[in-house]
């Protein structure tokens, strides 16, 4: 691997091989959403804990203090809103020489396997990995399933993610399943694990980030359950320990309730 690209890869994954990437792109389809309304202000106590954050340009410029960040990902597939026809029917929105000028560590982009759009997002794909493979930069590929979450089961994630993979991904983002260990088998990429719409219960998510990384997962790029939680800094550490230091779900739990008694609750609902 050339040292470029083994360089922002070491970036985004620490050296104990685990990364906690924090998402907030969630505008670029859904508008305004709940808790990230003004990212600046949701993102303030919880960058610290964050390996990197996973944006659009737009945000980025408006949110995001360029002398006071942690490396980021780009998002750089869209095009289509929650209003729309459809979710899938995505392009790329940004050029390399954009990619170039923000000084990105790495970019991302969603393909919809199995849908009307399957070809067309795989070829985004495979365009990005094309101009972005000749000046070093990681391509992560999230394997998006747009309003169907049924869909995600082991042997559909499988597939996506290891169609991600042959086609150049250097990380491919998917969801957590039950038997993920077949999700990771068949992935010849690191993987790591979007939240989805937000668990009932803080044990459901330290259970699933535990499962998902004993069975293979490098980390988490997890954002609902943690900006719209009532208490997201006592979510994200918790979190962090999980990812980071090896905590069981049991241990995040205690983590999460010692913070979250010496906190004071979010507004936001
Ligand atoms: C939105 C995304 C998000 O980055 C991804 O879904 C992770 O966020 P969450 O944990 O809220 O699902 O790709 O398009």
């Amino acid at each position: 691997m050339d040292w470029g690209m083994e360089n922002r890869l070491a970036q985004i994954i620490k050296p104990d091989g685990k990364c906690f990437f924090l998402p907030i792109d969630h505008g670029y389809f859904q508008g305004p959403t709940s808790c990230l309304e003004k990212p600046q202000e949701t993102i303030k106590p919880l960058l610290q804990y964050a390996d990197a954050l996973f944006v659009t340009r737009g945000v980025l410029r408006s949110a995001i203090d360029p002398a006071k960040t942690k490396p980021v990902i780009l998002r750089v597939s869209g095009g289509t809103s929650m209003v729309g026809e459809s979710l899938e029917n995505e392009m790329l929105t940004t050029s390399i020489e954009e990619i170039l000028r923000l000084n990105v560590t790495a970019v991302g982009l969603s393909v919809f396997i199995g849908t009307k759009y399957e070809k067309q997002t795989l070829k985004n794909l495979t365009d990005l990995v094309n101009m972005c493979e000749n000046y070093g930069i990681p391509v992560m590929a999230v394997t998006a399933v747009g309003r169907e979450l049924e869909k995600r089961d082991a042997r559909y994630l499988a597939l996506c993610c290891r169609i991600a993979a042959e086609l150049g991904a250097r990380v491919v983002k998917t969801y957590w399943c039950e038997d993920f260990d077949k999700v990771t088998r068949g992935c010849p990429v690191p993987i790591v694990m979007a939240g989805g719409p937000k668990c009932k219960t803080e044990i459901d998510v330290f259970n699933f980030v535990h499962d998902g990384i004993e069975k293979g997962a490098i980390g988490i790029n997890l954002g609902r359950n943690v900006w719209q939680h009532q208490y997201p800094v006592a979510m994200m550490r918790a979190l962090h320990a999980v990812v980071h230091k090896k905590a069981t779900p049991e241990d995040a739990n205690d983590l999460f309730n010692e913070i979250k008694s010496k906190s004071e609750p979010q507004e936001c609902k």
